[in-house]
């Protein structure tokens, strides 16, 4: 509709007021969005400033970047800082098994029984392998150097492709590949693991990530600037697993997508088996840390947020802007890592990460402590003289159970990364633990056996050490259904297992 014609050209209508008002608001929008799109933006900003510069050799070497790039080499270097702690994280050796003596029952007869510490920072990614006793007792392949330094794409390259590396056993050795290449793998996971070290570009080093996209159905090379922020992280915070053939070729189960469920489908499939429960005899996965997996279910992933713009957000020093290459728990630093784009004060933001992560924790609780039991549940039907055939479906029920757990509890961050994904997880872990729980009370009530399962003590990590040994050995198992009933002679024979059990 259009105004009459006598009048005047001035606003003082209604009508017109109307317009003003929609124009005025209209902009207010527009101007809002731009902020909210500034502030989703901000992390391309940086980037800009850097021309790319010469750099000394070795480039596996982090001290050679120091002259070309002192400040991210500055801050990189602060990662040796390994003093820090939050309510769950932090950069802090802690003991995960003397913390939560679960882990060692739901990890008997696997190597994460004997030693299980907290991740710190990059710095002391050579250190720290080779000082955990998984490595000391149990004969491991060169493949798990993967994720520690950046002389493995070097290494890849000389020694013939990743198979050869992954498959490497010094002439005459008898140690494993991992000890063999000890003396070439020497630098901590740095620079050139994720830089190209002519351009300083943001490169994929690791061939496992450029496969497991393939197998997915797509190709890495396409992956925004954005995305690469994230994909860096992804070479090595990811669940993963290590082939028969080709020789400990290192996989990621992705060919069926990220989800636990698509993970166990595609272990199902392809009859992939870590260890067999020392106590359960069950064929379990050990889930790695599926860090990037899970932050895909998330809110902040949904909205473009990368790996980097929390765990290395921009700092400023004299003037010039730089990602902090200290990369450690956000919430020791709040202000820059989440403050940029949330509004909220510092106590407020810690307080939320912290409720949310005392939410999951809690979950995770209840379905470790119900998965602890379900494998004492199949034991005890094994000394009432169950059969391999007859436990089968609770085996597998507790293979479900606890490869879901794992997922959660294998992750970093206590659930922060997609709170909702976790619990949704950990409900359906639970829900199996109760079913395995279901399937051997049926089974050994068609035993005559009608009393509770006496479940032993393992309330530290020693005395579940010790029960871990007993089961292991298959000698002076305790009395599980409290009848005196004396295990059968020949226990079930075990499958043979993927990995070796620890000789302690
Ligand atoms: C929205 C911010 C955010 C994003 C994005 C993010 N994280 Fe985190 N991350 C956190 C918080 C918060 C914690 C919990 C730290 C704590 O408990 O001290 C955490 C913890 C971690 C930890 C354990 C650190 C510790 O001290 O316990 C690792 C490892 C980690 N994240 C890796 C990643 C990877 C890899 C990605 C990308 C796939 C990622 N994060 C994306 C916020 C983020
Ligand atoms: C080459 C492999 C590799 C790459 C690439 C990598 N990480 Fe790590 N990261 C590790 C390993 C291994 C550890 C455990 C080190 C230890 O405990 O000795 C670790 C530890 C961490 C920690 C714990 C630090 C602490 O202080 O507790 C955080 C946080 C983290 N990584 C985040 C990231 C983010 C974010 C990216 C990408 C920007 C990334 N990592 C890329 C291998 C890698
Ligand atoms: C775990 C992966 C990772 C490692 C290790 C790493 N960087 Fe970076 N670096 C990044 C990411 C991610 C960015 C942000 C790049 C972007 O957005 O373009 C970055 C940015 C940079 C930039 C561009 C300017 C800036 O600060 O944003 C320089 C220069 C740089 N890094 C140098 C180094 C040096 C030197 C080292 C070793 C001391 C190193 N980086 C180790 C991931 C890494
Ligand atoms: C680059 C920007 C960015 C950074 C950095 C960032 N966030 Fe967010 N965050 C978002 C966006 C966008 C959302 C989604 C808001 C929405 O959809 O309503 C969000 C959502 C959230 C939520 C609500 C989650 C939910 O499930 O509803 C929490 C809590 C949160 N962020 C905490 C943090 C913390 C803690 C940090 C630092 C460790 C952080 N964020 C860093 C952009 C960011």
């Amino acid at each position: 509709m259009t105004a009459p014609e006598n009048k005047p050209d001035t606003c003082t209508t209604g009508s017109c007021r109307g317009w003003v008002l929609f124009v005025v608001a209209a902009v207010a929008t527009f101007a809002l969005g731009l902020l909210v799109a500034s502030i989703l933006e901000r992390r391309t900003e940086a980037q800009v400033a850097v021309q790319p510069k010469t750099i000394g050799t070795p480039i596996e070497d982090a001290a050679s970047w120091k002259d070309a790039y002192p400040r991210q080499y500055d801050s990189y270097k602060a990662m040796a800082d390994s003093t820090t702690m939050t309510k769950y994280g932090g950069s802090f050796p802690r003991d995960l098994l003397a913390e939560d003596p679960n882990n060692v029952i739901l990890f008997s007869g696997y190597a994460f029984a004997v030693d299980y510490k907290q991740a710190r920072g990059h710095v002391y990614c050579i250190e720290d392998p080779l000082e955990t006793k998984r490595t000391q007792v149990v004969k491991q392949p060169a493949t798990c150097w993967t994720c520690k330094s950046p002389d493995v794409p070097r290494l890849m390259k000389e020694l013939g492709g990743p198979d050869k590396f992954y498959a490497y056993q010094a002439p005459g050795s008898t140690a494993g590949g991992f000890k063999d290449l000890a003396n070439q793998v020497t630098h901590a996971t740095g620079c050139a693991d994720c830089h190209d070290a002519k351009t300083n570009a943001l490169v994929i080093t690791r061939p496992a990530l450029v496969e497991g996209f393939r197998a997915m159905g797509k190709d890495i090379a396409k992956a925004t600037h954005q995305e690469m922020r994230t994909l860096v992280c992804a070479q090595c915070h990811v669940e993963y697993h290590f082939q028969k053939e080709p020789k400990a070729y290192l996989k990621f189960p992705w060919d069926k997508g990220l989800a636990p469920e698509d993970m166990e489908k595609y272990y199902d499939e392809v009859k992939f088996t870590d260890w067999t429960h020392a106590i359960s005899k069950s064929p379990m996965i050990k889930m790695q840390h599926p860090d990037y997996e899970i932050y895909t279910k998330s809110v902040h992933y949904y909205n473009g947020v990368s790996c980097a713009d929390c765990h290395m957000p921009y700092k400023t020093e004299g003037g010039a802007k730089f990602s902090d290459h200290q990369v450690r728990s956000p919430l020791l630093n709040i202000a820059n890592s989440c403050a940029v784009c949330h509004r909220w004060g510092e106590d407020q933001l810690r307080k939320r990460v912290e409720e949310i992560q005392d939410k999951v924790f809690e979950g995770r609780k209840m379905a470790e402590s119900a998965i602890a039991r379900a494998h004492f549940d199949v034991a005890a039907c094994m000394q009432a003289g169950c059969s391999d055939d007859e436990l089968k479906e609770a085996r597998t029920l507790v293979r479900r159970a606890q490869l879901r757990w794992d997922y959660v509890a294998a992750n970093n961050g206590m659930g922060f990364h997609a709170p909702q994904e976790c619990q949704r997880i950990l409900g359906a872990a639970n829900d199996f633990a109760q079913e395995v729980r279901v399937a051997t009370a049926r089974l050994l009530a068609a035993k005559g056996i009608l009393t509770p399962v006496k479940y032993p003590d393992f309330s530290t990590k020693e005395k579940a050490q010790a029960l871990n040994k007993i089961f292991r050995e298959g000698k002076d198992r305790p009395d599980l259904l409290g009848n005196g009933k004396p295990w059968p002679a020949a226990p079930a024979p075990a499958a043979p297992a993927a990995t070796p059990a620890p000789a302690k």
